[in-house]
């Protein structure tokens, strides 16, 4: 399909070219010539650091997803441009102005890390370029800065905080320690989560924040230990999740204190971790098995193509493509009818191989989240914890 359309554009060229020199160019139609004409989409993610794994799987998933298609939507063929973005916030401008200005991109998809993602979103806006962020929960974007050209098909770090909160509440759960990277996605989620489990009679013993991305936990740990805490509830992901876990269970905690968090914890690096988190609970708005078609073909055909298990982070990649591909359509694959195409990707409802996907009036997906445990190398659905969560929105002034 994809050489398929190749050809006809290249021989449409051909002809043109011709054409062009005998002064005849303009008898040709132009949208037969854009509908071979790819649309650019300029893809920032991390491909190095703690969270290249992240970016990995964010990406080979829309890059099946659009396989799937015959390597077009909307009729058009899709480039991506990647850059990677190392997860380092001072690359985040002069990164997406590369993509914005020096590509010319039609659509952004970035990226993983929400201080990257506040410069990159900060430059979309002003541009006016549609943008899906795959991952980066940073709240505001979704927030006070939320805008009608900027979607996410992931979360809000509030939003998976208030479903953590809640979830270890009713569980329980009294006294905590919490531990997080001190950024924007580690605090966030914080708040969210002392927001609910405080509600829910909780306590917050100690909380305990190292630089993003240290994974120095040795006096962390120490300090949890000494404190004995009813529970930990960590925010960690990638590298440093493994490193967070390794390390938790090479300091004899596992047995004594339950390790609770995000599924970040054990999302993505399921192989590099499978002796130290078994039994762990995590909650998420995605568990591998979860019972609906969509998640069984999605989880098979990235399965073929890659000979890997995906995971959550593969489920943002892929819904960010459909969120992609349902905009496009709406306009006829015509990426400059920017306000059409917003709109279309705004009022998007579809099943997503994590459960039924919408956004709400801020572009945040109201989504189901899952109480799951890490058994066998996987991440077990055990219940819907919190269906249909939204985040707040707070400050948003869209659709108001
Ligand atoms: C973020 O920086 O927003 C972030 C990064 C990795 C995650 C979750 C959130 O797993």
């Amino acid at each position: 399909m994809l050489k398929d359309q190749n050809r006809i554009s290249r021989r449409r060229l051909l002809a043109l070219a011709g054409a062009g020199a005998a002064g005849l160019a303009w008898r040709f139609p132009t949208p037969a010539l854009a509908q071979g004409t790819p649309i650019k989409v300029g893809v920032l993610l991390p491909y190095s650091g703690t969270y290249a794994q992240l970016g990995e799987a964010i990406t080979r998933a829309m890059e099946l997803y659009v396989k799937k298609q015959g390597g077009v939507l909307a009729g058009r063929p899709i480039t991506f441009i990647k850059l990677d973005d190392e997860s380092a916030p001072p690359k985040g401008p002069e990164l997406t102005t590369k993509l914005v200005e020096g590509e010319k991109v039609d659509v952004l998809i970035g990226t993983v890390h929400s201080g990257v993602a506040m410069a990159m979103s900060k430059i979309a806006r002003e541009a006016g370029v549609p943008t899906i962020i795959p991952n980066a929960g940073a709240d505001i974007l979704t927030r006070a800065q939320c805008a009608k050209n900027i979607f996410r098909s992931s979360f809000s770090n509030g939003q998976v905080g208030i479903a953590c909160g809640q979830v270890m509440a009713e569980a329980g759960i009294k006294r905590v320690v919490t531990a997080n990277w001190k950024y924007a996605a580690g605090e966030e989620t914080l708040a969210g989560f002392r927001s609910t489990f405080t509600k829910g009679g909780g306590q917050i013993l100690k909380e305990i924040a190292p630089p993003f991305p240290n994974v120095e936990f040795q006096s962390a740990l120490a300090e949890i230990g000494s404190i004995k805490p009813d529970a930990v509830f960590a925010f960690f992901a990638g590298g440093g999740a493994v490193k967070w876990l390794k390390d938790y269970a090479a300091a004899g905690l596992r047995k004594s204190i339950p390790l609770w968090g995000p599924g970040f914890l054990t999302d993505g690096v399921e192989s590099s971790i499978a002796g130290e988190a078994d039994g762990l609970f995590t909650v998420m708005h995605y568990a591998d098995d979860l019972d609906n078609a969509e998640n069984k073909a999605f989880r098979a055909a990235f399965e073929a193509e890659y000979k890997a298990a995906a995971d959550v982070y593969a489920v943002q990649g892929w819904d960010a493509a459909a969120l992609l591909d349902a905009g496009l359509k709406a306009v006829g694959g015509d990426a400059s009818k920017r306000d059409a195409l917003n709109a279309a990707i705004a009022r998007v409802t579809f099943n997503s191989p994590r459960g039924p996907f919408k956004l709400s009036a801020a572009h945040n997906p109201v989504q189901n989240f899952y109480l799951r445990e890490f058994k066998s190398g996987a991440n077990r659905f055990v219940r819907n914890a919190v269906p249909a969560l939204a985040d707040p929105g707070t400050g948003c002034r869209l659709g108001a």
